[in-house]
């Protein structure tokens, strides 16, 4: 599975300390930057990984900033992103199961490393449920989107 992940300013230490977990679990992640801790906007982040998602180079997106909320705001508006913030499993599996998210953002600010660790192992391993309400809901999300 192809991952690209990216960070602002108010991430960027928890997105290097993801990369690592992700190279670690044998993922194959790339990094989008930023690849320095200097105050960026997270629009720009959100949008190189969300539009290179959408363009099929990568299977899924991590984006993380001080809570996940500006990044998930922006991924959401690229066509066919499924982004969703998740601060504990639960929501992670779910996310995945029924929501079929294919972007995880993620607050460095109100989970800790070990968490977020969690919480993408979490993401990564659970799958679409397929289930036929769940695909019609789906669809619905991306209905405004058009063809
Ligand atoms: C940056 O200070 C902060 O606003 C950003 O990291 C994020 O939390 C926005 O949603």
């Amino acid at each position: 599975m192809r991952i690209a992940i990216a960070s602002d300013h108010g991430g960027f230490y928890l997105k290097g300390d993801l990369a690592l977990f992700l190279e670690e679990m044998g993922y194959s992640c790339h990094d989008l930057g930023p690849h320095n801790a200097d105050a960026v906007d997270y629009p720009d982040y959100a949008r190189k990984v969300a539009t290179a998602v959408a363009e099929g180079l990568y299977h899924v997106g991590i984006l993380v900033c001080g809570t996940g909320q500006g990044m998930a705001m922006t991924a959401n508006k690229v066509k066919g992103i499924r982004a969703a913030v998740c601060q504990d499993t639960y929501s992670a599996r779910m996310s995945r199961e029924h929501n079929d998210a294919n972007v995880l953002c993620l607050g460095a600010r109100v989970v800790g490393p070990g968490l977020a660790a969690d919480i993408v192992k979490t993401w990564l391993e659970a799958e679409f449920s397929g289930e036929q309400r769940h695909s019609r809901r789906v669809a619905m999300i991306q209905a405004p989107e058009g063809k």
